[in-house]
């Protein structure tokens, strides 16, 4: 080859190589550009799923709060409907104790006067009878007609029947006022014996026997030595009725299944009352039946608004739920409920004597 064909590919060869330089400088150049787009765009990316992630967090936080809101206003609701229930019977009861009060007064008042009176008349009669004791034909008749001498016996027992009648009025009056304190949120000592008395009182009616196949419930009430007791009174009221009712009607469901399947009644249907106190600082009510118990599913849910196993129209399933409140959240207490399938169930209610805010002397 000659050195002027050298010189010209050696030209071609440089220009090639510059186009090149060139190319790659370009291409370093748009390199760095996607580089830098990759690196915006990865930047961005990272941002977007920070965000979402912090967005994420926040629903969940206001899911949580909306549930938490939705928990408190069934708890609200729950509270108006039992406190307007119960203020409203409150209500109705006050009013029939009063409305009974007067016209009972009148009778257990002038039940000795009339007593007196009577006793007067026979002593009257018994004098008549010792100076005349042969009176004319149509008195001798008439003392016979009316049978006299029973009347004379049997009058002492028809008064203090009538006695006894008039005082058990009295006493379901005086259970019926103490009943109806559910205006009285206040807390006061209390003798907490006198509230359950009283409750047992009202509910008198469904203890007692009804045909020769309920046999009724018997109450055995072992009560210890309590003080008087720094509470609500008219809501504790209220937690001893819920109890007791549901134990009532767990015994009446117990002796139903055993008339259904022809079983006599095995043992006689029991609610067994217990009071102690605690390391001076508690004191503590058991109430206890012998009826079916309830199986775990159902002691769990116990406590729920609205839960349960009653027909409908029976049962709210809101008397537990209340009972949980008034002495869990009311008076900082305890309530535990123990129960055995077939065998029966015990609630425990712990309530301290004395609360934190309790002021000094305040008996009710
Ligand atoms: N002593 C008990 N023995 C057996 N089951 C019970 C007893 N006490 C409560 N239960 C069960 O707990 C459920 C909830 O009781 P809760 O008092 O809250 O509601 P309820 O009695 O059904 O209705 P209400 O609002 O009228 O009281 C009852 O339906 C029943 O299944
Ligand atoms: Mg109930």
């Amino acid at each position: 080859m000659e050195a002027t064909d050298y010189e010209t590919r050696l030209k071609e060869l440089e220009k090639s190589v510059r186009i090149l330089k060139k190319k790659l400088e370009r291409s370093e150049a748009d390199r760095l550009q996607l580089e830098k787009a990759s690196e915006i765009r990865e930047f961005t990316l990272k941002n977007v799923i920070q965000e979402l992630e912090e967005s994420q967090l926040s629903l969940e936080k206001r899911s949580q709060e909306l549930e938490t809101a939705l928990i408190n206003l069934k708890t609200l609701q729950v509270k108006l409907i039992e406190s307007e229930k119960m203020s409203a019977l409150g209500v109705l009861v006050a009013g029939i104790a009063h409305e009974i009060n007067n016209p009972v007064s009148f009778i257990y008042g002038n039940l000795d006067h009339a007593k007196n009176y009577f006793d007067d008349l026979i002593r009257l009669l018994n004098l008549y009878q010792q100076h005349y004791p042969e009176p004319i034909a149509a008195i001798q008749k008439e003392i016979k007609v009316i049978e006299l001498e029973f009347i004379k016996e049997d009058s002492e027992k028809l008064f203090q029947s009538m006695n006894m009648g008039a005082e058990r009025i009295c006493q379901i009056v005086k259970s019926l006022r103490t009943f109806s304190r559910l205006d009285e949120a206040e807390f006061k000592q209390v003798n907490i014996h006198d509230g359950i008395d009283s409750t047992l009182v009202i509910l008198n009616n469904r203890l007692k026997p009804t045909s020769k196949n309920y046999k009724g419930i018997q109450i055995i009430r072992d009560y210890g030595n309590l003080p008087l007791v720094y509470c609500s009174p008219g809501q504790l009221n209220q937690v001893f009725i819920n109890i007791i009712v549901n134990a009532i009607d767990a015994l009446e469901e117990k002796n139903k299944q055993q008339i259904d399947n022809n079983n006599q009644e095995s043992e006689p249907s029991q609610i067994h009352i217990q009071t102690e106190v605690i390391n001076n600082e508690w004191a503590l009510v058991r109430i206890a039946d012998n009826a079916l118990g309830m199986n775990e599913k159902v002691r769990s849910q116990l406590f729920d608004p609205f839960f349960t196993t009653k027909d409908i129209g029976k049962g709210t399933g809101l008397g537990l739920s209340i009972t949980y409140q008034i002495i869990v959240e009311l008076h900082s207490g305890k309530l535990e409920c123990v129960s055995t399938l077939g065998t029966g169930t015990e609630f425990v209610i712990q309530i301290p004597i004395l609360q934190k805010f309790c002021p000094k002397n305040t008996n009710a």
